[in-house]
């Protein structure tokens, strides 16, 4: 994360700040600044202005009216927006420190605030050559102590700077990130929050004849890795571990299926969003220490057109045993996800959540406004889930596994094909998720929402790092 964000005891005369502020009450005026100057505030606040900007002798006041229409999630979110369009002020100014004092009546929204603040100056440099001078300006955002609770503060700097090392990772292209790069940064980001990470080889793989990789790997000219997370401190709730899964193709031409290249393939470094998510959500509940028992596997490969490539037609045996006829190598994302869910099953899992780039079709259905899922939990879990997601604004949508979807993917010649009939795309790709499942699990289709063309607010273009918080907030909540 590249904003430094610390709570402060107090304020000195000339640091700069920013006040949030109620429409109605200014009692707080008194303390800092003239009578003149509050008739401005006042008046700017009748007018609905979104805030007042006032330069004093030696510092600049920044006053923000947070505006009070909406559903909660709304509200939070706005105040989130807010947090993020104060930015181009800040830039403008010059702006590196700021001091955020909170002067509403009621309103605890000041974590948001410092969220879409925090968030919205990320930015990825590392290729640039003049890197210092495509630097955001705001460095360090300080928080006036008798506004927060400091602990609250440290779980959301955990969360923001996970969320930020995701987005890098889905920036970061194929010539950086290879699987076995990708193996790197997971041991490195494991090493320095408290994680402990397996990566197997190729070799080991074969072992384990994990058919699904194997086959998505062979166009391709670098070895696959398959990663494993662990989360497992001695306070843990649960007994059984939760496992997170990521879809982890570190490029996605679509292999012998290619993919059409106007266009179409421009964006799939970011086809390991899913893998991103699972290292992002390890890294934000270790670095807060979460008493729960997570586990993350990541799958990685590149999938691409090489002479060997697996090709349409060719029938593969998956680590569980079962066979699947290939009919479109551009569907590989379940492959690799299948070797991964069966996997699962050595560790008993009390649940398992996967995250994946995975179809087109999700993308299509709900744009980049929502999540979709699937899957079989019970237990009020879908509603939590659900609930976390309106929180943090990575709102999800439900879609149904019915068995009629099973029938679009029988084969004739092996126990099931990759790819369905020409409609419900999306589904059919979680019902053959589904068949390599045999726990309370859940599928999370992030297609549309991990990588966005246009900055959206304090979601940068780009990586978004989308499921990290969303999976913080509800493992943070979490009860066996
Ligand atoms: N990685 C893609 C899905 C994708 C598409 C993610 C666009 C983000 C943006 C996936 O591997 C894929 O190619 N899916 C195909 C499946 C089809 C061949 C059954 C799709 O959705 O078109
Ligand atoms: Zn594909
Ligand atoms: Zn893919």
């Amino acid at each position: 994360m590249n904003t430094k964000v610390s709570v402060a005891k107090s304020f000195k005369q000339n640091d700069h700040l920013l006040i949030l502020a109620d429409v109605k009450n200014f009692e707080w005026t008194k303390e800092l600044v003239s009578d003149s100057e509050k008739s401005f505030i006042k008046k700017a606040a009748k007018d609905d202005v979104p805030y007042v900007f006032l330069p004093q002798i030696n510092r600049y006041i920044i006053v923000q009216f947070l505006h009070k229409k909406g559903s909660p999630a709304e509200l939070l979110e706005d105040t989130r927006v807010a947090g993020n369009d104060i930015l181009a002020l800040l830039s403008h100014y010059k702006i590196n420190t700021i001091t955020i004092l909170n002067r509403q009546k009621k309103g605890n929204n000041i974590l948001e605030y410092l969220e879409g603040m925090a968030l919205g100056n990320y930015k990825f440099l590392k290729y640039f050559k003049d890197k210092k001078e495509k630097e955001s300006c705001l460095k360090t955002i300080r928080i006036e102590a008798k506004a927060v609770d400091v602990a609250e503060v440290a779980l959301l700097k955990a969360t923001m700077e996970a969320t930020c090392v995701a987005r890098d990772l889905v920036n970061e292209p194929l010539s950086y990130l290879s699987a076995e790069k990708f193996s790197e940064e997971i041991v490195k980001q494991g090493k320095a929050n408290g994680f402990k990470t397996t990566v197997f080889r190729k070799k080991k793989i074969e072992t384990l004849k994990m058919g699904g990789i194997l086959a998505v790997n062979k166009g391709s000219s670098q070895p696959p890795t398959f990663n494993i997370l662990d989360w497992h401190p001695s306070n843990a709730k649960n007994k059984k571990p939760i496992i997170l899964v990521g879809k982890g193709v570190v490029y996605d031409t679509g292999g012998l299926s290619l993919k059409p290249t106007a266009n179409s393939m421009d964006s799939m470094k970011s086809d390991m969003a899913g893998a991103a998510t699972v290292v992002g959500a390890l890294i934000a509940i270790s670095k807060a220490k979460l008493p729960v028992h997570v586990m993350g596997l990541i799958p990685a490969t590149d999938n691409r057109p090489g002479k060997d490539a697996y090709v349409p037609g060719d029938v593969i045996r998956m680590h569980s045993g079962s066979t699947v006829e290939v009919l479109n190598t551009d569907a590989e994302g379940r492959l690799i996800l299948a070797d991964a869910l069966h996997y699962a099953k050595k560790f008993d899992p009390e649940l398992v959540l996967d995250f994946a780039t995975l179809t087109g079709s999700a993308a299509k259905a709900v744009g980049p406004e929502a999540i979709c899922f699937m899957g079989n939990v019970k237990n009020g879990l879908k509603e939590k889930i659900n609930r976390s997601g309106d929180a943090v604004y990575e709102r999800l949508v439900e879609f149904p596994l019915w068995r009629e979807y099973g029938d679009y993917l029988k084969s004739n010649i092996a126990d099931l094909k990759n790819l369905g009939g020409s409609s419900a795309g999306m589904i059919t790709a979680g019902k053959f998720l589904e068949h390599f499942t045999d726990y309370p699990w859940l599928h999370f289709d992030i297609a549309g929402t991990a990588y966005l063309k246009q900055a959206n607010s304090y979601r940068p273009k780009e990586g978004t790092g989308v499921g990290v918080r969303l999976l913080f907030d509800f493992l943070k909540n979490y009860n066996s």
